[in-house]
């Protein structure tokens, strides 16, 4: 039987996507996802999404040697130790870490997939990856698969649909039975794929990225395939899958 692929276009429709037993992956490419790409790339070990600042607060308390990263309004919280951009992950700074990350809209969909058995994170950085490693396990576990978008204050967002589109389309055809939503997602990809990074930068969050200096960001976010590694959530954390 073929595996179906479904769109969720909002954090809080994640819910649907774990009662239906599938295989999730969680996108928000502005920018949770990239910088769980990135923190992993550069050497984290783990990140503990949580949904609130006051629980990211709490668990530093009780660990005080796990970094405090994330933003609201886009911005780093005050006794953060690093913001929300992937470009902050340096290595020297990250390495061997585990992160406690709260973001607006990223880390609040990651959580509420807690339910799910397997959660994976994709960004255009590691979207052959995720990929390659979704069709693996919807095959071997004989899961459909669903995209939660993490949108941001519950509205559809472009650069997550087409990062959606993305992944989905290195999806094997025949095997592979995308819903309206996912094929709409890999047609808007296809057409824009050459050209990520602007039509990226005309979204409504990558322009409040850029009102706040944040640009660099955008151009990073869209770097197809930068990466090959997998993030896989699972008991709280985000680590590599290995
Ligand atoms: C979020 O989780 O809402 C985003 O990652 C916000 C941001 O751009 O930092």
């Amino acid at each position: 039987m073929a595996v179906r692929v479904d769109v969720e276009f909002a954090a809080k429709d994640a819910v649907r996507a774990v009662k239906r037993g599938d295989l999730i992956i969680v996108v928000d490419v502005l920018r949770c996802s990239s910088s769980i790409v990135s923190a992993l790339a550069n050497g984290v070990e783990a990140v503990i999404p949580t949904e609130t600042l006051k629980e990211a607060y709490r668990l530093r308390e009780q660990h005080s040697d796990y970094l405090l990263v994330g933003e609201r309004k886009g911005r780093k919280p005050r006794g953060f130790d690093l913001g929300n951009s992937p470009l902050e992950f340096l290595r020297e700074l990250v390495d061997g870490k585990t992160v406690i990350m709260t973001t607006t809209g990223g880390t609040r969909a990651l959580v509420r997939c807690r339910g799910a058995e397997h959660v994976l994170v994709g960004a255009f950085l590691n979207a052959g990856a995720v990929a390659k490693k979704a069709v693996e396990i919807a095959q071997t576990n004989r899961v459909n698969v669903s995209f939660v978008l993490a949108g941001e204050k519950g509205l559809f967002s472009l650069e997550d649909f087409l990062c959606a589109g993305a992944i989905a389309s290195e999806f094997p055809a025949g095997t592979f039975d995308l819903s309206d939503k996912a094929l709409a997602a890999v047609l808007g990809f296809e057409r824009v794929k050459d050209a990520l990074g602007e039509y990226v930068g005309e979204s409504r969050h990558a322009k409040h990225l850029i009102e706040l200096g944040f640009e660099r960001d955008i151009e990073f976010s869209c770097m197809l395939n930068h990466f090959g590694l997998v993030p896989v959530y699972r008991d709280g954390k985000v680590t590599l899958m290995r």
